[in-house]
């Protein structure tokens, strides 16, 4: 039987340990669109176009061998058979990211590769971004849109980054992503028949707990 998870969420929310969570409990598939729009903005990065460049960008980004895997115990990415899993969370892929993520056709090319991917997947998946519940998906079986307070979010985030960063660039970029992302995004109000579950005072465990509660049947 089909089983398609979808949840949706804010940079720093948990959707990605979440997500990857729910999918090993439930033994299905998973897949982070993030990680190739990510993808997509190492190709713009590596091209040397200018960001209005919009068509240019389409096109590469469009042509190119963008690949996820769909495992959820090793995540990896690849761009043209080279393996891009690290370097796609470097910073300057994160600064850029919106720069792929506001053009429309590099969206709709997107979105119907995130499709045929569920398919491939025998829809029996957890898909993870930010218009999984919307756009690409709202036809899924339960869709959840996980929030949390942009305190606990700039903690987590910074966590992430092994205190690498200082915590005033790491609220920079969190809280500069929502807003070069509000454009593509709404947080505050799930859709319908969307659930919300707010994970600022719940440990990991706790919100995997609370999503495979959710699962219809
Ligand atoms: O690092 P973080 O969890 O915030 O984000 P991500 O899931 O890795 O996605 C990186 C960026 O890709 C987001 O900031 C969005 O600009 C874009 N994105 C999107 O527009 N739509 C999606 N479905 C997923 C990601």
């Amino acid at each position: 039987d089909s089983l398609l998870i979808a949840i949706d969420g804010p940079s720093g929310s948990g959707k990605s340990s979440t997500s990857r969570g729910v999918a090993q409990r439930l033994g299905l598939a998973y897949l982070d669109t993030g990680s190739l729009y990510r993808a997509a903005a190492i190709v713009f990065l590596e091209s040397g176009l200018d960001a209005a460049q919009t068509e240019l960008i389409t096109e590469l980004v469009t042509t190119a061998k963008i690949e996820p895997g769909t495992d959820p115990l090793h995540p990896s990415t690849t761009v043209n058979g080279r393996d891009v899993t690290e370097a796609i969370r470097e910073p300057r892929v994160s600064e850029k990211v919106s720069v792929v993520a506001t053009i429309l056709p590099v969206r709709q090319w997107l979105n119907e590769r995130f499709r045929s991917i569920i398919d491939a997947q025998d829809r029996r998946i957890v898909v993870e971004g930010r218009d999984i519940t919307t756009v690409v998906a709202p036809d899924a079986d339960l869709r959840v849109l996980l929030v949390a307070d942009p305190a606990a979010r700039i903690a987590r985030r910074q966590a992430e980054l092994g205190g690498q960063v200082d915590a005033s660039a790491v609220t920079d970029q969190v809280v500069r992503r929502d807003r070069d992302d509000a454009t593509v995004s709404q947080f505050e109000q799930p859709a319908e028949g969307v659930e919300l579950v707010d994970s600022t005072h719940m440990g990991l465990d706790e919100v995997i707990e609370t999503i495979c509660a959710m699962v219809p049947g």
